[in-house]
């Protein structure tokens, strides 16, 4: 895929990473939108912090770029407690988990990334870390296999996830605090469009901040990376980001009023043309439109549910009148 395709990649690539760092922010108070999760984990904290306790483990769920990383990085920030990060995929072996797990000090933060990727052993084994913060682990085989029950020091699990409905129950159950990101609303991705301009010394109308926000898709990951485009299209034309300039970066970048880019517009598209407005299951589409049925579900569906053009039935997904208008196609049979 070449760059314009990627703008609204909302899965974190390379490019991202360098300046997401210096863009994360780094409190509570810094961290934008998500008001009733933030006041939550506010008294959460303050409550351990009073019982000289560490955090009830976290689990947080959201579609990518909306803060579940940040939110971590925060948590261990304000409990005092280093960082350590992993994610599900990469623990293979009880081993690997073991080998992070010894080396942890009470208080510190664990993050696990996309927990629900996890090998079911090592699912297991977390059980007993999570809930007695004891490691169970066998030596030896056969007759003389024992087991040892390994002390770990009190930490705090933060588990991140796309999908809570991909997660055991057993597992979703030992998380003490579960809260869901939502999209963020336009009013809060303009103020991280300024805080994100004033980190990157970029200048910004207001005009020009409301109309990268609004193509967004309600993602500050995405708000960050069409600032940084947009930005090198006012530094050519001289300096300051207006609303002109804005405008035709985007346009130019294939993202589109909405928000929608080439991809989004493929998929409802697809359902439009293929299969009459739906409903159509997400397999077929995945078919239809060779693109991997997990990546339909995660990165694209959410938004367009989200914006209303897109509606999930128990038959499958249909395009809603919105849906049709935005393409501009008439629809053939009022199905919604
Ligand atoms: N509430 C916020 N206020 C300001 N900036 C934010 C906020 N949430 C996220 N960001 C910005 O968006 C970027 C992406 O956020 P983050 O990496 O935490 O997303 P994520 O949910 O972990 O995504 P993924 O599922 O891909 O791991 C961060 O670099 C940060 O700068
Ligand atoms: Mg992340």
């Amino acid at each position: 895929m070449d760059n314009i395709d990627r703008v609204l990649e909302t899965v974190s690539i390379t490019e991202d990473e360098r300046i997401e760092n210096s863009l994360r922010p780094k409190t509570l108070d810094d961290f934008i939108g998500q008001d009733k999760l933030k006041d939550n984990l506010k008294v959460f904290i303050e409550a351990a912090q009073k019982r000289k306790e560490t955090l009830d483990h976290c689990l947080f769920y959201a579609p990518p770029g909306l803060g579940k990383t940040t939110l971590s990085h925060i948590i261990a920030r304000e409990m005092g407690g280093n960082f350590r990060m992993t994610s599900g995929p990469v623990l293979k072996k009880v081993g690997d988990l073991a080998a992070i797990l010894t080396n942890l000090s009470e208080g510190d933060v664990f993050f696990i990334d996309e927990i629900h990727r996890m090998n079911h052993l090592v699912e297991e084994s977390l059980y007993s870390v999570m809930e007695d913060f004891e490691l169970d682990i066998i030596i030896g085989q056969g007759p003389s296999a024992k087991t040892i029950k390994l002390p770990i020091p009190h930490f705090t699990l933060v588990g991140a996830t796309t999908r809570s409905g991909l997660l055991s129950s057993p597992l979703r159950d030992r998380f003490g605090i579960v809260e869901h990101l939502d999209f963020y609303t336009d009013v809060e991705l303009v103020r991280i469009v300024k805080r994100s301009a004033l980190i990157m010394e970029a200048e910004i109308d207001d005009d020009a901040a409301e109309e990268i926000a609004k193509r967004s898709r309600g993602t500050p990951r995405i708000v960050n990376r069409l600032l940084k485009r947009v930005r090198d299209f006012a530094q050519i034309a001289g300096g300051k980001i207006t609303k002109e300039i804005a405008k035709k970066a985007l346009n130019a970048l294939n993202v589109d009023s909405a928000g929608l880019d080439k991809m989004d517009r493929l998929l409802l598209t697809v359902i439009i043309e293929k299969f009459g407005g739906g409903p159509v299951g997400v397999d077929t589409l995945s078919v239809a439109m060779s693109e991997e049925s997990d990546t339909i579900t995660d990165v694209y569906e959410p938004y367009l549910i989200q914006s209303g053009f897109i509606a999930r039935t128990s038959r499958g997904r249909v395009v809603t009148e919105a849906g049709y208008k935005h393409i501009g196609i008439k629809p053939q049979n009022q199905l919604l």
